[in-house]
C-alpha cells in the first residue's frame, strides 16, 4: 500500500526511480510522483493514475538528469484525500526546499495541521502526509540539521510511517524512517537505494539492510548510518536478496495473473518434494520441530485477511478433522477488538502472502503479548510479520505480482494441509494408514492441477458465456464453503461483478429470494462428499427458480449433464483435498471473465497488493 523509492548516486536518477516504482506498482496506482534534487533546487513531477502517466509527464519535460544525484519517488494508494495531483506525493515544504514521500497513516494529522496552519504554514492537499513535511520544516528552521529536525518531528507523530526525506541544503543525504510500515536500504558501490520492497531493487543490488520499526537511516552515496529514534547508532546486518528479473516479468503471458495461475503445479510439486521425502516418513519442515511446536498446545487460532482468510477457513476443517484440536479463525482486522481466550496454551497462526498486512501483524502482536506461540505462514520470509514469529513456514511460491492472489493461495493451502498432517503425526491419534493415504493422494495434486490447466479453454468459453451478468452466486457446503468465498472474491475484485457466496443449505433461508433467470450460480461440490445429495437438492431448488446453473465438481455425473447449464469437471480427489484443486477453475473463471471485459486484470481499481494500513 503505497510504494516508496529513493536513490543517491551518480547513475540516471530518474530512470532508477521509475524502474523501481514500476516494480512496486502492485502497491498502489492512484497517482505517482518523483522529486529530484539538483544544484538549482528541488523539482517535483506528479501525475494522477498509473506510472505511465508520470512517465509521459517526464518525457514531455525532456529532463536533463546529468547533474542530479539524488531523488525520491512514490506510487500512491489513496487513504486521506482523493486520487488527485494535489494529493500525489512527493510533498514540498512552503519554501520548496524540503520534500518527502510517505507510506502509512498519521493518526494525529488533524491536530498537527491545525497547529501548523495557526503558525502560518500553507497546506495544498488533503493528505495526512503534508503535516509531516511542514512539521519537519518547522523543526529544520530551528536546528538547521535535517537529521535533528526529523528526529524532533517524528516524536510528535502518531500512527504508521515509512518516509524518505530530502533537503536542498543537504544534498549529500536522504533520510529514511520506518515505523510500522516497511522500508529497506539497498547497498551499492558509491550509490545507495531506499525502497518499500525488494522488487524495486531487482537488477540494481543484491545487498540490503532491513530497517526495523523505530529506526532511521541517513543514506549517503558512500555510506549508510542506521540510528534509533533517540539518535543512537545501531549495528545492522547486511542481507542478500534472491529475486531475479525473470520472477517479476510476464514471460510471454498476457497478464501476471495467468502466469501465476499456470505456475501452480510446479510450485506445489516443489513444496511437496521438499516436505514429504518419503510418504512413510513424518513430514519435515526445516527449522521446526513438531514436538516443540505442539508442546502444551490446547487450542489453535488462525488470523488472516482476504484470500489468506479463506485459506485459514479451509485449514480449520483440515486441522480439526486430522488432529481433533479446536481451531478458531478470525479476520485479523477484528481480532484486537474482541475478547479472546488466547494464552500460553494457544498456538496462534498468522497467514499472509505479503507478510506486510497491518491487520494481521497487529493481531499477532496481541496474541504474542497474551502468551501464545506464534507461527507465521508467508510467501515473504523477508517481511515484517516474521519479526513477531516464534516459527516461520515460508511458502517459496515466488514473487506474486498480480493483485489477485492465486499461486500464494494454493501454496498456503498445501502448507496448511502439510502442517495439519504433521500435527496429526505428532499427536499420534490417527491411524498411520489414513495419514499415509492422504499424503499419497496429495502427491498426485500437481499432475491433476496440470490436467485442470490443460482444460482452460473450456473454462474460458464458460466465463465468456456468462460475462454479461452483473451478479453471481457461488454455492458450496462443508470445506468448500471457503472455496465459494474465494471464487466470489476473485470474481468481484477483478471484474467488479457483485459476486456473493452462500452456504448452500442457507439458500432457502433467505438468499433464494434473489434467484431468477438473471442470477447465475456456480455450485461447487465433490462427488465423494457427505453432502453430495443435499447439494444436488439445493441446486434443484435454484433450478426451479430459473437460475442458470454451472457445476464445478470432480464427479463425472453423466446423468446430470442436462440438468446443469454448464459443467466444469476436475479430476477426482477426496473432499478434504478438493479445495486445492477447485482453486484453479475458480481462478481461471474469474480471470477469463475479467479479461473478456477488457478489464485491468493485474491492477484492479481501488486495490493494492499489500495492505499496510489498518
Ligand atoms: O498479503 P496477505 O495475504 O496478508 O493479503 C491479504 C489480503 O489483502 C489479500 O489476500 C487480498 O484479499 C487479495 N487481493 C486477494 O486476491
Amino acid at each position: 500500500m503505497c510504494g516508496i523509492v529513493g536513490y543517491i548516486g551518480n547513475n540516471a536518477v530518474e530512470e532508477i526511480l521509475l524502474s523501481g516504482l514500476k516494480n512496486l506498482e502492485y502497491r498502489g496506482y492512484d497517482s505517482a510522483g518523483i522529486a529530484l534534487n539538483d544544484n538549482q533546487g528541488i523539482d517535483v513531477f506528479r501525475a494522477k493514475g498509473k506510472l505511465n502517466n508520470l512517465a509521459e509527464v517526464l518525457n514531455f519535460k525532456h529532463l536533463e538528469t546529468k547533474h542530479i544525484s539524488q531523488g525520491i519517488g512514490h506510487i500512491r494508494w489513496a487513504t486521506h484525500g482523493k486520487a488527485t495531483i494535489e494529493n500525489a506525493h512527493p510533498h514540498l515544504s512552503n519554501d520548496g526546499k524540503l520534500v518527502l514521500v510517505h507510506n502509512g497513516i498519521i493518526e494525529n494529522y488533524k491536530e498537527l495541521k491545525d497547529e501548523l496552519i495557526s503558525q502560518g504554514f500553507h497546506f495544498f492537499s488533503q493528505t495526512d502526509t503534508e503535516a509531516i513535511v511542514h512539521l519537519i520544516d518547522r523543526e529544520y528552521k530551528k536546528t538547521f540539521s535535517l537529521e535533528q529536525a526529523v528526529i524532533k518531528a517524528i516524536a510528535m507523530l502518531k500512527g504508521a510511517f515509512a518516509l524518505c526525506i530530502m533537503h536542498h541544503n543537504e544534498p549529500d543525504k536522504i533520510i529514511a524512517v520506518r515505523k510500522n510500515a516497511p522500508l529497506i536500504i539497498g547497498l551499492g558501490k558509491n550509490e545507495n537505494f531506499i525502497a518499500s520492497d525488494i522488487p524495486a531493487l531487482v537488477g540494481k543490488t543484491q545487498k540490503i539492510i532491513h530497517l526495523d520499526d523505530n529506526e532511521l537511516a541517513i543514506v549517503k552515496k558512500d555510506k549508510v548510518i542506521v540510528k534509533n529514534f533517540k539518535g543512537e547508532v545501531l549495528n545492522k546486518a547486511e542481507e542478500n536478496i534472491q529475486i531475479a528479473q525473470d520472477d517479476i516479468t510476464k514471460q510471454g503471458y498476457k497478464h501476471f495473473m495467468l502466469k501465476e495461475i499456470c505456475e501452480q503445479p510446479q510450485i506445489i510439486h516443489k513444496m511437496l518434494a521438499e516436505h514429504i521425502e518419503m510418504p512413510e516418513q513424518p513430514i519435515h519442515f526445516d527449522n521446526i520441530n513438531m514436538t516443540d511446536l505442539m508442546e502444551g498446545v490446547e487450542k489453535i487460532e488462525i488470523v488472516a485477511c482476504g484470500t489468506s482468510l479463506n485459506a485459514a477457513q479451509i485449514a480449520q476443517y483440515m486441522m480439526e478433522d486430522l488432529t481433533g484440536i479446536s481451531v478458531t479463525i478470525e479476520p485479523a482486522s477484528e481480532y484486537i477488538y474482541k475478547r479472546h481466550l488466547t494464552n500460553n496454551k494457544t498456538l496462534s497462526i498468522g497467514i499472509s502472502q505479503s507478510g506486510e498486512t497491518a491487520d494481521t501483524i497487529t493481531a499477532l502482536k496481541q496474541a504474542k503479548a497474551n502468551g501464545a506461540k506464534i507461527l507465521v505462514i508467508t510467501n515473504r520470509p523477508d517481511s515484517s510479520i516474521v519479526r513477531y514469529a516464534h516459527y516461520v513456514l515460508p511458502l517459496n511460491a515466488g514473487i506474486e505480482v498480480s493483485v489477485a492472489a492465486t499461486k500464494s493461495y494454493t501454496a498456503q493451502l498445501t502448507m496448511l494441509c502439510l502442517l495439519s498432517l504433521a500435527m496429526a503425526e505428532n499427536k499420534q491419534n490417527m491411524e498411520r494408514q489414513k495419514i499415509l493415504s492422504i499424503k499419497q493422494e496429495l502427491l498426485t495434486l500437481p499432475i491433476k492441477m496440470e490436467e485442470v490447466l490443460s482444460s482452460q479453454r473450456e473454462i474460458k468459453k464458460c466465463a465468456e458465456k456468462y460475462n454479461k451478468y452483473k451478479n453471481f452466486i457461488y454455492l458450496a457446503r462443508g470445506i468448500n464453503i471457503a472455496t465459494a468465498q474465494e471464487g466470489a472474491l476473485k470474481l468481484k475484485e477483478i471484474s467488479y461483478i457483485n459476486a456473493n457466496s452462500y452456504v448452500a443449505g442457507e439458500l432457502k433461508h433467505g438468499p433464494i429470494a434473489l434467484l431468477d433467470s438473471n442470477m447465475p450460480i456456480l455450485a461447487i461440490f465433490s462427488q465423494n462428499s457427505k453432502t453430495y445429495e443435499k447439494m444436488l437438492s439445493n441446486c434443484e431448488e435454484a433450478k426451479a427458480r430459473q437460475a442458470h446453473l454451472i457445476a464445478l465438481t470432480n464427479s463425472s455425473i453423466e446423468n446430470r449433464k442436462g440438468f446443469f447449464d454448464d459443467m466444469i469437471i476436475v479430476p477426482e480427489l477426496s473432499e478434504l483435498l478438493s479445495p486445492l484443486l477447485f482453486a484453479l477453475p475458480i481462478q481461471l473463471f474469474a480471470y477469463y471473465f475479467a479479461d473478456s471485459l477488457n478489464l485491468d486484470v493485474d491492477q484492479p481499481r481501488n486495490l493494492a497488493k499489500s495492505v499496510t494500513v489498518e
